[in-house]
């Protein structure tokens, strides 16, 4: 396997008088090169803190995480990381937001924009290359945002709600791109959401948490055909079901 975490946990520390907060775990997962798997749970049930711990941005209060046979510990430049509310830099365009880990990495200026300008092409960008993010819609910043993650060839693509604060009609626009860049690429995304349709029409599998603090309470396989109906008898069947699993809690 590629990912594992062991025994993973965490409690936010409390204040003087109080008890600490458990957000996390204990949680053990294992997760496959090459494969989509999405999480749902309901708002504020730890999603975040989870994928914030396997990106080293907070450390775990117990347990491991395992990338490739080694322990991640703190920041590990081979897990990227897509966040919810693009994140790009407002001083720099949408090319020098793609270019930026390249350029961190010293890679010389000619490659990395010949690179870069790869990314806006194959990321409908062309055109918008010298644009500002304030001049960008919102389905554009996070294409900026996704070729910014994958043009480091992250081991690990972390996801957190990147479509959430889109409109539906870009939203649906959006997850059929990342289809496109995943069925060609392969990398391995854990994408988080709780968007339950758009986790089936997404994933390999599909990770139901419990509410806060967050523990695994089932773990589906999305056994349906790619390219994916959203309105097949069998994807409602599976909606049905993980909403049924979300609501029963645990
Ligand atoms: N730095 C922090 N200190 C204390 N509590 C936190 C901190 N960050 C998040 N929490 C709490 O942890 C819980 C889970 O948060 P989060 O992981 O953001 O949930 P989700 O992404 O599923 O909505 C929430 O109750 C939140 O208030
Ligand atoms: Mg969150």
């Amino acid at each position: 396997m590629l990912l594992k975490l062991s025994q993973l946990s965490k409690t936010y520390p409390g204040t003087a008088r109080g008890e600490g907060v458990p957000v996390l775990g204990p949680m053990d997962f294992q997760m496959e090169k090459g494969e989509f798997l999405s999480i749902v749970g309901s708002s504020g049930c730890g999603k975040t803190t989870l994928l914030r711990l396997i990106a080293g941005l907070e450390p775990a209060s117990q347990g491991r995480i395992c990338l490739g046979g080694s322990e991640v510990a703190g920041h590990d430049g081979r897990i990227g990381m897509v966040f919810q509310e693009y994140a790009l830099f407002p001083w720099r365009t949408a090319l020098r937001n793609i270019e930026m880990g390249l350029e961190m990495m010293k890679v010389p200026k000619d490659i990395r924009r010949s690179t870069a300008m790869g990314y806006v092409r194959a990321f409908g960008l062309n055109g918008f290359e010298n644009r500002f993010p304030k001049e960008l819609s919102g389905g554009m910043k996070q294409r900026v945002a996704i070729a910014r993650t994958l043009i480091m060839n992250p081991t690990v693509v972390l996801m957190d709600e990147p479509f959430a604060s889109l409109d539906s009609e870009t939203r649906h626009d959006l997850q059929e791109f990342l289809l496109g860049v995943w069925t060609e690429r392969r990398d391995t995304i854990l994408f988080v959401t709780h968007n339950v349709d758009e986790a089936v029409h997404l994933s390999d599998r599909i990770m139901v948490l419990s509410k806060r603090p967050a523990q695994i309470l089932d773990i589906f396989d999305i056994n349906l055909a790619r390219p994916r109906d959203r309105t097949s008898r069998r994807a409602n069947k599976i909606r049905r079901k993980i909403l049924d699993r979300l609501a029963g809690g645990l």
